[in-house]
């Protein structure tokens, strides 16, 4: 196995350079295949609960003094005049035997920086960087400009109502890494146990923040980590002589929260949205059974075959969305969101200048690593229990999701909420912003439920407004 790795690593790193929706790249697909086959193989066999757990033993510190200032960034790279808000950036040890250390960035809010909430922000795959997707495409204070070199604000960050720290994580994703290469196989249980000692870690460098209301956000593959985390802090708030961790809530964006309903939503989806035929519909519906411990059948695996072929043309993060193509021009706007965007973060993550300014080791950086997908270890089938547990909490729990998103769509959420066997507290009704439906939002008892209209995937690339409309509401703790 180990030789195995080693060589694996050596050639993933020429193949797997690639990034979301990129030649029909698909990290989430990926780790998918391999769970499913692994499960098929030894069921149950990697069960263990992050959180079961005895005893208490306190996590890794480390010295953080002098560390907040040697972080802060004087400047990115083409950043625009009238910058007004603090950045920080650099990477917090997680285990100093191995040699792992996980990377963040954090904006502050240009206003009320010391009265805001701090949101931790994820991304999924597993393996995508929060950095270069989250903040650099989605919902940060900055887009890369198509010349790759200079930055255009982003008037609908989230910055504006909180300080937003992005998290790179596990290590092996985006600019964390780890001098041990064994770490690079890893899985849900180790990932929430990082980031638990990382925000242990990062509190001691930001001492300001300890007290202050805490939020957990992010998408797609973030839907297992997110609540994971969250579990793991209240629980370890319960018995831990350590920071205790101020959490609020948690919004989990396009969340992939369930395998089963992830598929049976996928395909009803694709159906109900003009993507693949009667046929092929009713051939997975009467061939598949994704429930737990379903066997997938041949006949289920041609007719995900002709599915998959039937949206291969288009980004499915974001079905009615342009490809990047060499005839596609790209315009900063962030309206109509440059679907040739993540080249240029490529590039521009990846000028030597730009990673000193970030104080990040100097490394080839990749939106989604293909690697850390590959060897993942452990995932459970669903995180609805845990889903259940935090919404008996009392800390806020919300789902949203951009309607116009194929891979986790949502169809596959309203599925999952089904399971939860919640009841309607506020019906379904329109949101509205500016005079326009923003979505659609349902409150359930202990859980709400926000649509985010034409949105992909990527929520806040493709509707920012809408998007931080809805954020603002999450954090005021009401409905749109
Ligand atoms: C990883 O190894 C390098 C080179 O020895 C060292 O400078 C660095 O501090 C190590 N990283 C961690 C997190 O210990
Ligand atoms: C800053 O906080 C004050 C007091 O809570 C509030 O009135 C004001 O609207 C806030 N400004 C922004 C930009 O959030
Ligand atoms: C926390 O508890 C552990 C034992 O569980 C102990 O070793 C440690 O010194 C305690 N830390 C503080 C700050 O009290
Ligand atoms: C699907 O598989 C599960 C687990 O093996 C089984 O209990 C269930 O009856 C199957 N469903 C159908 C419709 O065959
Ligand atoms: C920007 O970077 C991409 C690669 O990510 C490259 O294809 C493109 O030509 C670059 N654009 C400019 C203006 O240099
Ligand atoms: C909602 O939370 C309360 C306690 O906070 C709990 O008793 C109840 O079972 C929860 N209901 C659901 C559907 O989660």
């Amino acid at each position: 196995m180990k030789i195995a790795f080693h060589l694996f690593v050596h050639f993933s790193l020429l193949v797997f350079v690639s990034c979301y929706g990129g030649n029909g790249y698909d990290p989430l697909e990926n780790v998918l295949k391999i769970q499913r086959s692994r499960r098929s193989i030894s069921n149950h066999e990697n069960n263990e609960d992050v959180t079961v757990q005895n005893s208490y033993t306190p996590v890794y510190v480390g010295p953080q003094d002098g560390l907040k200032e040697a972080d802060k960034i004087s400047e990115l790279p083409g950043q625009p005049a009238g910058t007004n808000f603090d950045q920080y950036s650099g990477y917090v040890t997680v285990d100093p035997n191995h040699g792992r250390a996980l990377f963040y960035y954090l904006a502050e809010s240009p206003v009320n920086s010391s009265t805001n909430p701090l949101v931790l922000w994820l991304n999924g795959g597993p393996g995508c960087s929060s950095f270069g997707n989250g903040a650099m495409m989605e919902l940060g204070p900055f887009r890369v400009n198509p010349d790759n070199t200079t930055l255009s604000p982003n008037k609908y960050a989230w910055n504006n109502v909180a300080n937003v720290l992005f998290l790179e994580s596990p290590a092996g994703v985006g600019f964390s890494y780890s001098n041990t290469s064994t770490d690079y196989q890893t899985g849900d249980i180790q990932t929430a146990k990082d980031s638990y000692t990382f925000l242990v870690n990062w509190l001691e460098r930001f001492p300001e923040y300890k007290t202050r209301d805490f939020y957990i956000t992010g998408e797609s593959y973030a839907g297992h980590y997110i609540p994971q985390l969250a579990q793991l802090i209240l629980q370890n708030n319960e018995i831990t002589n350590q920071t205790v961790i101020n959490l609020k809530g948690i919004a989990i964006g396009n969340a992939y929260i369930d395998d089963e309903t992830a598929n049976t939503g996928m395909f009803d989806y694709f159906w109900s949205h003009a993507i693949i035929s009667d046929e092929i519909h009713e051939g997975i519906v009467s061939n598949c059974n994704f429930t737990e411990g379903g066997t997938k059948t041949v006949e289920c695996d041609e007719y995900e075959g002709q599915a998959k072929a039937a949206k291969s043309n288009i980004f499915f993060y974001d079905i009615y969305a342009p490809l990047c193509s060499s005839s596609s021009n790209g315009t900063p706007s962030i309206s109509e969101f440059d679907p040739c965007t993540e080249n240029y973060i490529y590039s521009y993550l990846n000028t030597p200048a730009v990673q000193q300014s970030l104080h990040a080791k100097p490394i080839q950086w990749e939106s989604c690593s293909g690697l850390i997908g590959l060897f993942w270890k452990d995932a459970p089938f669903t995180v609805l229990p845990v889903i259940q547990d935090l919404m008996a909490s009392g800390i806020s729990v919300w789902l949203y999701s951009g309607d116009t998103d194929g891979r986790v769509p949502v169809t596959s959420s309203r599925y999952a909420i089904n399971k939860l066997q919640t009841s309607v507290k506020t019906p379904w009704y329109p949101w509205m912003y500016q005079g326009e439906v923003g979505g659609y939002v349902v409150g359930y008892q202990n859980l709400t439920f926000v649509t985010i209209r034409g949105a992909g995937h990527f929520v806040p690339s493709y509707q920012p407004a809408r998007g931080l409309a809805f954020f603002s509401s999450f954090l005021e703790g009401k409905l749109p």
